[in-house]
């Protein structure tokens, strides 16, 4: 069968690592999906840097919007970033060409996710965001196909990973919270504004996504309440844990007689619950339906490596045909529901 040909837009720490992966593992893939997947075209800011990849057969293009455009590809995987700008632009303009777009962008999902949901339908392809929340934690299929039979009542999770790992390293070590930040940073796993994870926006981004999916209303990260770690220091930490609780940054939506409310605030939690033995870079969410009860995803939010499994892992649905609505039911039909932020009143 005829590949499936992929242009890679951003070549940060996720989009090399996304090219890495798809051309180490070519083989596997290729026989999951009964045909290739190869990348056809690439571009970044900077040319000529060695990414650890080969370049043979790949189309180098310095512009994303041109590459989305006129790149020799059916995907365009949008990596680059940003609410707004060459980010949104490159996914419109893929879209426009009837290209499917899959992307890691969870500000630009968070700003503008029901606008290009209906981009996205409108032009009869697919917009997948499995890598944009909880990195490596199949968190998106997991809502819209594996619980699509259940009426979601709360979710709540730890969704940002340099958060977690700041405060797991602050707790073990002691360590001042600008230091690990720093650590955090080197890993890779914090934003190129790393004041989004620790002022909770990030996480924020994330929750107003699930929401979206979990709830069938349309995104509304405006009404997300946010408060981030910046002011926890390392004696609320270790007090919290003489009281018997940890400290984690937790994204909360849930069903209230009002509407769904979210909100993303340190919260105790106590140290006997999972949740609180979710430490470093890892992920969690919990969630409840109706007809299945609790269930509970664990994983590595940030990285290289877990992030472009979660990209692949939309690629390699398109290379099987396999998609669905973005946000599990037609764009046109996401009906308000949230209620506004309380600490906006
Ligand atoms: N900065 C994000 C995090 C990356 O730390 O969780 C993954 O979205």
């Amino acid at each position: 069968r005829e590949p499936l040909k992929v242009a890679i837009a951003g070549l940060g720490t996720v989009g090399a690592g996304t090219v890495k992966l798809l051309q180490e593992q070519s083989d596997l893939i290729a026989r999951r999906c009964g045909r290739p997947v190869t990348v056809t075209a690439v571009s970044a800011r900077t040319a000529g840097r060695d990414r650890g990849f080969d370049m043979t057969g790949i189309t180098w293009f310095d512009d994303a919007v041109e590459m989305a455009d006129t790149a020799d590809c059916d995907v365009v995987v949008e990596l680059i970033g940003g609410a707004d700008g060459v980010a949104k632009r490159t996914v419109q303009a893929a879209m426009a060409r009837g290209r499917h777009v899959v992307t890691a962008n969870k500000a630009m999902l968070a700003h503008h996710g029901t606008q290009l949901a209906l981009e996205a339908e409108k032009a009869g392809v697919v917009l997948a965001y499995e890598a944009a929340v909880a990195g490596g934690i199949p968190i998106i299929k997991t809502l819209r196909e594996g619980l699509a039979g259940n009426r979601i009542t709360s979710l709540y999770g730890i969704l940002n990973g340099t958060c977690n790992y700041i405060l797991t390293t602050m707790r073990e070590t002691g360590r001042d919270f600008a230091d690990v930040l720093e650590e955090a940073q080197a890993l890779g796993y914090a934003e190129a504004d790393p004041s989004f994870d620790i002022d909770g926006v990030d996480a924020a981004h994330k929750l107003s996504i699930l929401t979206s999916l979990a709830f069938g209303s349309p995104v509304d990260f405006g009404a997300v309440s946010v408060q981030g770690i910046r002011n926890v220091s390392a004696l609320d930490i270790e007090y919290a844990e003489l009281l018997g609780y940890r400290i984690k940054l937790l994204g909360i939506a849930r069903e209230t007689e009002f509407g769904v409310e979210q909100r993303v605030h340190p919260t105790m939690v106590p140290i006997a619950s999972p949740i609180a033995h979710v430490e470093g870079v890892f992920n969690a969410v919990v969630t409840e339906g109706d007809f299945v009860g609790r269930t509970v995803l664990e994983g590595r939010g940030a990285g290289a490596g877990p992030t472009a499994s979660a990209v692949v892992a939309d690629v390699i649905d398109l290379a099987c045909g396999r998609h669905g609505f973005t946000f599990g039911v037609p764009a046109a039909e996401l009906k308000a529901h949230t209620v506004g932020a309380l600490d906006k009143l």
